[in-house]
């Protein structure tokens, strides 16, 4: 049977954006922002996803397209008989480590979207919005019962497969996505008080600057862009051979980095508006913007349209997680999709239920001083993207023959390939090495 593809470069590009904007973009990128100085940090962020990211998910792509296979898979061809492949095993092991924390927040989403429908034409109550919050994680059934409905939805996606499933999902999603984060980033900037938000987005004040700035700069990037754990290799499996892999990689980056601003220019005014501190922290979009609907003309529209963002921003994301595993899985044990991907559901949802109950009941059980929320989370964006993603550009920087690929890189030499060699440079020395302080920072801090 043929393997299944994406059918163009806007098929690529709705699934990779997909991928890439997240709840990284809406909820990680503008509290970061508030907690590390507004732009500064921004600048340091760019800097990061231009110089660092960009070669790595073009590496990821190559690995992909060449072997048109799972992670695991992809490193067993170019390296057969040795331990490179247990890279793929860990970002399947990492794929699974950030579905159990995301798809809870997908949950929680979902719940605040279903709650925001039903209050449409109701004033809410401000007063108790921090113990809403509180109650809905901390609850044993609630938001595990809607974390089920949002792994459902998702994996029902999967299901479909690559161009009947993920592509045609996302190219309904992602244009609806961007044109209603426009939408709502016009009304937060047409707030009386506005400025203070977008002065503190555009004027860097560099003495922010420092090692933890732009350490989390760093991590944010890799995040945000969906690297360090196979993804991009099992979506670059399904790029057909005549799309510049370097084009795909750079429109990617690009307009990850315009959600970010985006959801940073929708957020902040508003922020600033209603005289709330920017370094709230992770409770921004959960406390703080119910509060500011609440108060602002059509607010309750804005409220639903909001948690309808960040579904779609999450859904899309969630996918190429399963995908990660379910292209393992479908592979390795030769089993049908649906089957794979119902099993992995179900495995996610164990691994989900946990974490949501350690919001609450379980919020004694501790894993290294963590709870078990907060453990796959560090698990994941703090240890296993870093290491993944290290051990991505030395395999491709350092083990595989440059011809082979220079031979990818320029689609088996069609291509001019005129920005090889800065690509080549940056991943054999400066992300190695930007990679690895980033990394020992974090293990020994
Ligand atoms: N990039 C997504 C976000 O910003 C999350 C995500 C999806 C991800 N796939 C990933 C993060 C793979 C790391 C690796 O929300």
């Amino acid at each position: 049977m043929k393997r299944d593809e994406f059918s163009g470069f806007f098929g690529v590009l709705v699934a990779t954006v997909g991928s890439a904007v997240g709840l990284g973009n809406l909820w990680r990128f503008p509290y970061l922002v508030g907690q590390n100085g507004g732009a500064a940090f921004i600048l340091v962020y760019l800097a990061f996803v231009l110089i660092i990211c960009l070669p790595i998910a073009v590496s990821e792509f190559i690995i992909g397209r060449r072997t048109r296979a799972n992670t695991v898979k992809a490193f067993q061809i170019l390296a057969p008989r040795t331990p490179w492949s247990a890279i793929g095993v860990v970002g399947v092991i990492a794929a699974f480590s950030i579905l159990a924390f995301y798809t809870v927040v997908g949950g929680w989403t979902m719940d605040y979207l279903f709650r925001s429908i039903i209050h449409l034409f109701s004033k809410p109550d401000i007063s108790s919005l921090e113990s809403q919050f509180t109650t809905m994680v901390t609850s044993p059934v609630r938001p595990i019962v809607w974390t089920v409905v949002f792994v459902l939805f998702s994996a029902f996606i999967v299901m479909c497969g690559i161009k009947k499933g993920i592509e045609k999902y996302s190219r309904i999603m992602m244009p609806f996505l961007f044109l209603m984060v426009v939408i709502l980033m016009v009304r937060s900037l047409t707030l009386p008080g506005a400025e203070k938000g977008i002065a503190f987005l555009v004027e860097p004040d560099f003495s922010k600057i420092n090692t933890s700035v732009i350490l989390a700069a760093l991590g944010q990037a890799f995040f945000s862009l969906s690297l360090g754990m196979g993804c991009l290799i099992t979506y670059g499996s399904y790029i057909p051979n005549k799309e510049n892999l370097t084009r795909v990689s750079f429109s990617t980056a690009m307009s990850d980095t315009l959600f970010a601003m985006l959801a940073g220019l929708a957020i902040m005014p508003a922020v600033f508006a209603f005289g709330i501190s920017p370094q709230e922290g992770p409770g921004l979009v959960f406390i703080v913007l119910p509060r500011i609907f609440a108060q602002i003309p059509l607010g309750n529209y804005f409220a639903v349209m909001f948690f309808v963002i960040l579904l779609i921003a999450a859904v899309t994301s969630v996918i190429s997680l399963l995908e990660v595993v379910t292209a393992y899985v479908t592979e390795r044990l030769k089993v049908k999709r649906k089957y794979a991907v119902g099993v992995i559901a179900l495995l996610v949802t164990v691994c989900a239920s946990f974490s949501s109950l350690s919001q609450g009941v379980l919020s004694d059980v501790k894993i290294f001083g963590k709870t078990i929320f907060d453990f796959f989370d560090y698990l994941s964006a703090n240890i296993l993207l870093p290491l993944g993603g290290l051990f991505i550009v030395l395999f491709v920087g350092w083990y595989m023959k440059k011809a082979l690929v220079y031979d990818e890189f320029t689609n088996q030499g069609t291509l001019k390939g005129t920005l090889f060699r800065a690509y080549y440079f940056i991943i054999r020395y400066v992300a190695p090495v930007a990679i690895a302080i980033v990394f020992l920072d974090l293990i020994l801090r």
